[in-house]
């Protein structure tokens, strides 16, 4: 198993990957035009775990100049508790930090348990604080 810098030749491998572990996040902002934009604006900060050719887990990472965000972070069900989701989300985070991004979050669903644990063993705080949301009407 090897961690390497997403393309945007992944994106159908990956977006395959995402319908088996991230439906519910999906949206249309996971187009081939929006990943293609996500990715120009965050170059070669968001990963894939290639084992035996095949990507089995994904996480897409990127800033705003002033905060990191982090997406999509996945492993195929039969490659998952081999620490492949630590490896990419410590690649990701070293590539936001080495950008001179000093806080990153994540959004994680209130019921996700696994998705909680795994952030907190990574060293990251359940915060209090209220997130707001808009969506846009066009
Ligand atoms: C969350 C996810 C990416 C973790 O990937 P993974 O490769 O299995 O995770 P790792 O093996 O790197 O786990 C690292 C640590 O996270 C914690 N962890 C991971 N999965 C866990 C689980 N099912 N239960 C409890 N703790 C867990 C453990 O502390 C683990 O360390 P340990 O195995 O040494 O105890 C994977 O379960 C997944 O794709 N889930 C579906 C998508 C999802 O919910 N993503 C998160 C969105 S917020």
């Amino acid at each position: 198993m090897h961690i390497r810098p997403m393309t945007i030749e992944d994106y159908d491998e990956v977006y395959a990957m995402w319908q088996i572990t991230t439906k519910r996040a999906l949206s249309s902002a996971d187009s081939l035009g929006r990943f293609k934009r996500y990715l120009g604006r965050n170059p070669e900060m968001s990963q894939v775990a290639v084992s035996d050719g095949k990507i089995v887990g994904t996480v897409l990472a990127g800033h705003d100049g002033r905060l990191g965000f982090i997406h999509h972070m996945a492993v195929l069900p039969e490659y998952r508790r081999h620490h492949i989701g630590k490896q990419l989300a410590t690649q990701a985070l070293k590539k936001i930090f080495e950008d001179g991004i000093e806080k990153t979050q994540i959004y994680c669903y209130s019921d996700n348990e696994t998705g909680q644990n795994f952030w907190k063993s990574l060293g990251f705080k359940r915060t209090d604080n209220v997130l707001f949301e808009l969506e846009s009407e066009y």
